[in-house]
């Protein structure tokens, strides 16, 4: 049996140009799934005119024949995929192949509610999260106490948690925060008609997965967020609160370490993050500015300006190793263009000796400086560009220099956000 699979992975903070690569990949796949994160992804799709924003539907979408899953990882806000798909289908689109696993978790109002409140209280600590109850309801789900698809879809099941669920979440609301209650009855009636709207959409996704990978189909697991944002080996507690990472694709779809053969890293060719929280390369100067305003770095979910930076083999090297990366996609190489001198962190220095290796202590990075290597820019045009061959000799020292600093190989180039801008190597 030949294991026909593919994990892609962000390598940085989220942002990387994930949804367009799978959109590639997509055309050959024969399933796409999400296993991880919920509605605060923002996954751009552009093909020609048409730009797709999508957050909790897989990027496969847009190949009819695709089967995409949102798999048991996923938290799932039924309101917003629901309105997701209505604005998809006024384009469109079709759902007739789309699955959700009865295992993924439901994001309830409390968990928007508790996300804004506790993001309030913690002031100037906040970790400038999307909002879209994504750290609550996960929460719930390893205090054994959230609300699943399955149980969703059988009123007095749901009716019973629900209960339970709002009489605490309200004494957490009201006296811990003093917010304002919610109301059960509206909240049971609005879900309940999202119930049946999601139903025909509801099966065990593992098990449709493992025969499909057993018989050679072609599997794309599209991850969300990025190495840096996972609950673990990121910038905690500036993270999100799943594991982004491709370990994290096996629980969030329900399948074993060895379905996954290859694993492509996402990159930009620069570095950005959205929100709070340490980012050594960050730049505040007329680099930075060209960064924003060249790449249009601002939020696909919030449409927050992206803190911009430098490129940061620190970090590749770190999703190298923590995601098993057999490859790596450098995307925006073209948003460079024009920036005479190029800088790649390919270190830290912390009270006199190298760092080599992301520090576990965030407070640890706050006294580290980066060490830069400094290569030519280039001024030509690469948004045309189909082949490596073609791109000038500066982009592709850039590119060698990547592969040699992560030690990783670099297998797809993007010099634009078109479908069509992707330069295999
Ligand atoms: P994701 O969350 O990883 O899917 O990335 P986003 O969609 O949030 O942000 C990436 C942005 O970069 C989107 O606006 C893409 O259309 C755009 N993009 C992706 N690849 C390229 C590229 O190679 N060049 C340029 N200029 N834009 C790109
Ligand atoms: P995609 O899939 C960039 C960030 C938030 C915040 C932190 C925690 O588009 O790459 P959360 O709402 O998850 O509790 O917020 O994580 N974040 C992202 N940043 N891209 C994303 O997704 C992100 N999803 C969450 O900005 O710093
Ligand atoms: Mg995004």
């Amino acid at each position: 049996m030949s294991i026909n699979t593919t994990a892609l992975v962000g390598a940085q903070w989220g942002d990387e140009g994930k949804g367009k690569i799978i959109d590639i990949l997509a055309e050959h796949a024969d399933y796409v799934v999400r296993a991880t994160g919920g509605s605060n992804a923002g996954h751009t799709v552009v093909n020609g005119d048409k730009v797709y924003k999508l957050h909790l539907i897989p990027s496969g979408i847009l190949y009819p024949d695709t089967v995409n899953i949102i798999g048991n990882g996923v938290v799932l806000d039924p309101k917003v995929v629901l309105e997701e798909m209505d604005a998809l289908a006024a384009l469109g689109v079709s759902f007739d192949k789309l699955l959700i696993d009865v295992r993924a978790h439901i994001v309830m109002p409390y968990h928007k509610e508790l996300d804004e409140l506790a993001e309030k209280a913690k002031g100037a600590d906040a970790i400038g999260t999307t909002k879209r109850g994504i750290g609550p309801c996960y929460a719930d789900k390893c205090d054994r106490i959230g609300i699943r698809l399955i149980d969703l879809l059988q009123p007095d099941v749901f009716a019973q948690k629900l209960k339970s669920n709002v009489e605490f979440k309200n004494k957490l609301i009201t006296s811990v925060y003093g917010g304002k209650p919610l109301d059960y009855k509206t909240m049971y009636a609005e879900y309940c008609g999202y119930a049946e709207r999601l139903k025909k959409f509801a099966v065990d996704t593992g098990v449709v997965l493992y025969d499909a990978i057993k018989s050679g189909k072609r599997v794309v697991f599209e991850g969300a967020q990025g190495t840096l944002l996972d609950l673990d080996s990121g910038t905690y507690p500036f993270v999100t609160s799943s594991h982004p990472i491709t370990g994290g694709f096996c629980a969030g779809a329900g399948v074993g370490p060895t379905a996954i053969a290859e694993c492509l890293g996402i990159a930009k060719s620069y570095t950005t993050r959205v929100g709070a929280g340490p980012f050594p390369t960050e730049l505040d100067d007329e680099v930075g500015k060209h960064l924003l305003n060249v790449g249009h770095e601002f939020g696909t979910t919030t449409g927050r300006a992206r803190r911009c930076g430098w490129l940061d083999a620190v970090i590749l090297r770190l999703a190298v190793r923590i995601n098993g990366l057999t490859a790596l996609a450098i995307n925006k190489l073209d948003t460079l263009t024009g920036i005479k001198k190029l800088k790649i962190a390919t270190h830290y220095m912390m009270d006199g000796k190298p760092v080599n290796d992301f520090p576990a202590d965030i407070s640890m990075l706050e006294h580290c400086t980066p060490v830069y290597i400094e290569l030519d820019g280039w001024n030509d045009d690469i948004s045309g560009c189909k082949t490596f061959d073609e791109l000038p000799a500066a982009a592709k020292a850039y590119i060698a220099k990547i592969e040699e600093l992560a030690g990783c190989r670099v297998s797809m180039i993007g010099v634009g956000p078109d479908r069509d801008q992707n330069i295999l190597k």
